[in-house]
């Protein structure tokens, strides 16, 4: 596997081939992440084109009281881990790099979907996250690009952003991997305490009841019970010792409430444990 630290070594790369299957990453991998990989490699195989994942803490996407100074940096395991999983070429910049200069533009993902659920309790995370794929797409010129649905906010900006500044790439939606009590598994569950760890699954579980609960209202179309519904979600894990920011049904397609006719749907919650805080879902 190929080691790329400059965006003229990674244009050489793409230069040499015609088809390019990419997993954006921040690294410190895990089993959900090496699922990406093999997809892309599924897609692409060796004798058709290359798999590339980049590894990249995007200062751009944290917030100033958020994790990016802590954030895992494990790069050797992480290539390792990359090479066995199929993976071609990684691109793993510093970040004068990427951002030579400050990054004064950025792609700003519209209001109604990246204000609300993440965006509004991590205020600019969505500009973040556009402006770097975005500048990853143009140096990688993906014709495919493979993204977990855990961060499902962050999928759906992606595929919004893709279609409307069209972007000549498909995005592919990748399972959620759990651990056996449901947890997702997260570059951040590694801040969990052992003690917050034997509790973290009570999230996904809280989400598979509130995705029951809704769907019982929703079928007897008492939409005006969802706001209690979810009250009630968050209650359960504020009893455990949790701090939900949210925890919500929505539709698939833009993350607005539920209404009559709507049948894609999907529950979405974000809570801290501890010091660490969790998203999850399930579409439903
Ligand atoms: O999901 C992530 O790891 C990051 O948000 C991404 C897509 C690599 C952009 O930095």
């Amino acid at each position: 596997m190929e080691i790329l630290r400059t965006v003229a070594e990674l244009r050489a790369a793409v230069a040499r081939s015609t088809l390019r299957a990419f997993v954006p990453t921040m690294g410190n991998l895990h089993e959900g992440h090496l699922d990406l990989v093999r997809q892309a490699r599924a897609r692409v195989p060796s004798d058709q084109g290359l798999v590339i994942a980049s590894i990249f803490v995007n200062r751009l996407q944290f917030g100033p009281k958020e994790d990016f100074d802590t954030y895992p940096r494990t790069f050797e395991r992480d290539c390792e881990a990359l090479e066995l999983a199929g993976c071609d070429a990684v691109f793993a910049p510093e970040e004068r790099e990427l951002y030579p200069e400050p990054q004064a533009f950025t792609v700003q993902p519209p209001a109604a979907i990246a204000n609300i659920l993440e965006g509004e309790h991590r205020p600019g995370f969505f500009t973040g996250v556009a402006t770097v794929v975005h500048k990853l797409f143009n140096v990688v010129q993906p014709q495919v690009a493979l993204f977990g649905k855990k961060d499902y906010q962050q999928l759906l900006v992606i595929r919004h952003m893709v279609r409307q500044m069209s972007l000549p790439i498909e995005i592919v939606g990748v399972e959620t991997r759990r651990a056996a009590d449901g947890l997702a598994l997260s570059s951040r569950n590694g801040y969990l305490r052992p003690e917050d760890r034997q509790e973290a699954g009570a999230l996904s579980a809280a989400l598979r009841q509130l995705a029951q609960d809704t769907r019982r209202a929703i079928d007897a179309g008492d939409f005006n019970a969802l706001p209690n519904i979810e009250a009630a979600a968050m209650a359960v894990l504020r009893d455990r010792g949790w701090r939900p920011d949210y925890l919500t049904v929505r539709r698939r397609a833009d993350l607005l409430p539920p209404a009559s006719g709507d049948e894609a749907l999907v529950v979405l919650g974000a809570a801290k444990l501890g010091t660490t805080r969790l998203i999850d879902n399930f579409e439903y």
